[in-house]
């Protein structure tokens, strides 16, 4: 079966606080996105990429990477979800579809195997997944502490999250229809009753949010070997 991935970089990255979506500045000479669009373009097993931009997007077509077969654009939609949902759709039926986040420029190819290689143990999909290594609390309204969270099997999700395309297009679709609060594709999954797998990723693969993690994004881009 062939794989896919899914790039949802239709959102407007409002908590950067920058003149453009947080997906289109620039860390060591091009931007996040084409870090991001690099590392999936060439891996030799996705087949397709499919990325979901925002209906205003001005920048996508002045990336290097936007002309390359590859690489399939559609439109995004309000939520996370909606944008995921809308590339599903383009994806072929019998695909595994790898779902990554525009804004994680750091991935590498060895994670991307290691979630390729879990599907032998997880056939309803995986996802990459940090075990949480801080103390964790849960605050009340006024900012103080209410408890301390157990962290044993607490992790983090990160992406990319791998699912057979037929399965998440229709858990997704259902649980968008049925006001589920999805954040991640694990989540309509777990929603639709399945279990998906954790799959143990590096810590360097992070989420660029916020201003900071611009030089952490770099100092990471510097240093992984791709
Ligand atoms: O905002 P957040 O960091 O959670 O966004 C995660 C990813 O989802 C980003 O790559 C962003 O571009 C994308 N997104 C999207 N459509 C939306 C909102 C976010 O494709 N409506």
């Amino acid at each position: 079966q062939s794989v896919v991935a899914i790039v949802p970089a239709a959102g407007i990255g409002s908590r950067m606080g920058a003149d453009k979506p947080k997906q289109y500045l620039e860390v060591l000479g091009q931007s996040i996105l084409a870090h991001t669009l690099d590392t999936l373009l060439s891996h030799q097993q996705i087949t397709q990429v499919i990325i979901a931009l925002h209906p205003n997007d001005s920048f996508f077509y002045a990336l290097p990477q936007a002309q390359h077969p590859k690489l399939i654009t559609v439109l995004g939609g309000g939520e996370r979800a909606d944008s995921v949902l809308a590339a599903l759709m383009k994806a072929p039926e019998d695909s595994w579809a790898l779902v990554h986040d525009a804004a994680r420029p750091c991935l590498t190819l060895a994670d991307i195997d290691k979630l390729l290689v879990s599907r032998a143990d997880f056939p309803h999909g995986a996802i990459l997944a940090m075990p949480v290594r801080d103390t964790m609390k849960r605050a009340n309204q006024k900012g103080e502490i209410n408890a301390t969270v157990c962290r044993d099997n607490l992790w983090h999700a990160l992406t990319p999250q791998l699912f057979p395309t037929s399965e998440l297009k229709m858990h997704l679709q259902a649980a968008i229809l049925a006001g589920v609060t999805v954040t991640d594709e694990a989540s309509a999954m777990e929603w639709a009753g399945i279990s998906p797998g954790l799959v143990s990723g590096r810590a360097d693969n992070i989420k660029v949010t916020h201003p900071d993690d611009l030089e952490l994004a770099e100092l990471f881009l510097m240093r992984v070997a791709k």
